[in-house]
């Protein structure tokens, strides 16, 4: 007799029942499912580039700055790197100095909460800012399902707000807020990733983060802005400043990651949270300390071992990150070219229906298709095809399907890269086939 059961999935938070939620697993397991395909969907840092040794290192110049720079005596060090620490974190101050070397950025070390990734930072943003059930979080879409799946778990309703080709479409933040506040919503927040977004691709130009800036300003809106992309510009042109560097009046919530520059295993963010709140006593403190206080009933402190791995890595480069990332920039703009180029080369202007956007850096280019793009989809090409990549519903929130496909170009080489647009562009024609067929007969 099969074991009863004891819980009902029913009668567990509804978050754990949704598709936001289930999206990185369902990826995950038709990956491992089809171990010998090519990957044009894993979004991970290219895995060759890790070093083992480097971790010795890093940890041994930690302790040396501990020691060296901030006169810590050894028991000191040993409490530092080893005893339950300080819940904002112990490398707010590199961080901080890594954010005015590469993004020209002055921020208070005590605005910064370091945190057990850049997930752990949205979270604690998100529950920060979630206080009333009219509360919603407006989100350019198509949105990194991660911010969307921990809305879920907080009750806080996402509203999307149109990213098209410029990355943000202004009128669209603005009627969003609007109807939103006309239907006795709240709208908190507004999250952006104005460089080299996941999944689109787009980036947002300087004239319009002045006016996503003035706009928040006019609204009266917070903007959180997601950057884990930002030093892979595919080219010298660079990138205009984050929002958060042209932010004078504190509008901006910023979310960094370490996953994309140093490693992923550290399991390192952090959030710039530089807002003045007022106490009920009339006494102001920084949002970061009321973060703090959720984050120590979270995860207590981000392990010191993996900030000391981080700390490290950011000194061995004189806290520039861009300095650290040369041979990642050189590899992932070099990837992405190949694979613009090969598309253009496997689906001719004119006579094929396949459209793709052209992002200056970061990771993802998304390819659209005239047919429908789904799970069942991605089975088949993984299947038969011997080819991952992910489905662009997966970023919307609404379960409507979208004729588009994200592919991503870090975790791969060249070689790859050809070979995956060769079986996309099988994929491609079979499917077209099949659908002409299907019309035919109907
Ligand atoms: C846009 C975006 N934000 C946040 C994250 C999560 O970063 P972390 O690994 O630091 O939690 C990712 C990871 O892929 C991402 O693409």
């Amino acid at each position: 007799m099969a074991d009863p059961v004891d819980l009902h999935v029913a009668d567990l938070h509804p978050a754990v029942d949704d598709p936001a939620l289930n999206s990185m697993n369902f990826l995950n397991e038709v990956a491992q499912h089809y171990p010998d395909a090519v990957s044009l969907a894993a979004g991970r840092p290219y895995e060759e580039f890790f070093d083992v040794a480097a971790l010795h290192r890093h940890l041994e110049r930690f302790r040396r700055h501990l020691a060296d720079d901030l006169g810590q005596s050894p028991a000191q060090v040993r409490r530092t790197l080893l005893q339950y620490g300080r819940t904002k974190g112990i490398v707010h101050h590199l961080v901080a100095r890594n954010l005015a070397v590469d993004e020209g950025m002055t921020v208070d070390p005590e605005a910064i909460v370091v945190t057990v990734g850049c997930q752990e930072a949205m979270f604690l943003v998100l529950r920060a800012l979630r206080a009333d059930p009219r509360d919603v979080l407006l989100a350019v879409a198509p949105t990194y399902v991660g911010l969307t799946g921990a809305a879920r778990l907080l009750d806080l309703p996402v509203r999307p707000v149109r990213g098209g080709p410029a990355g943000i479409d202004l009128a669209d933040l603005r009627e969003q807020v609007r109807l939103a506040r006309a239907a006795g919503l709240r709208p908190r927040a507004c999250y952006v990733m104005p460089d080299f977004a996941n999944p689109s691709g787009t980036s947002i130009g300087l004239a319009d983060r002045r006016r996503l800036l003035d706009l928040a300003a006019e609204e009266d809106l917070l903007l959180l802005e997601d950057n884990p992309y930002g030093l892979f510009p595919a080219s010298d042109a660079g990138r205009p400043p984050t929002l958060k560097a042209l932010d004078t009046a504190r509008r901006v919530v910023y979310l960094g990651s370490f996953a994309k520059t140093v490693l992923p295993g550290a399991r390192v963010g952090y959030v710039v949270a530089d807002q003045r709140v007022a106490g009920a006593d009339g006494t102001v403190g920084l949002l970061a300390d009321q973060l703090a206080k959720i984050k120590s009933m979270v995860t207590v402190n981000t392990s010191a071992i993996a900030q000391a791995v981080v700390g490290g890595a950011l000194l061995e480069h004189g806290c520039s990150l861009a300095a650290a990332t040369v041979r990642e920039r050189a590899a992932y703009g070099r990837n992405l070219r190949h694979l613009v180029d090969g598309l253009a080369r496997r689906f001719p202007a004119g006579t094929s229906p396949v459209r793709w956007n052209v992002p200056a850096g970061g990771f993802f280019v998304v390819v659209s298709v005239p047919f429908g793009v789904d799970d069942a989809l991605l089975h088949r090409s993984a299947r038969e095809y011997g080819l991952l990549w992910t489905p662009m519903a997966h970023f919307y929130d609404d379960g409507a399907p979208v004729d588009a496909l994200r592919l991503s170009v870090s975790a791969v080489t060249p070689d790859q890269i050809d070979l995956g647009l060769d079986r996309l562009a099988a994929l491609v024609a079979d499917e077209m086939a099949r659908r002409a067929a299907t019309a035919d007969v109907g």
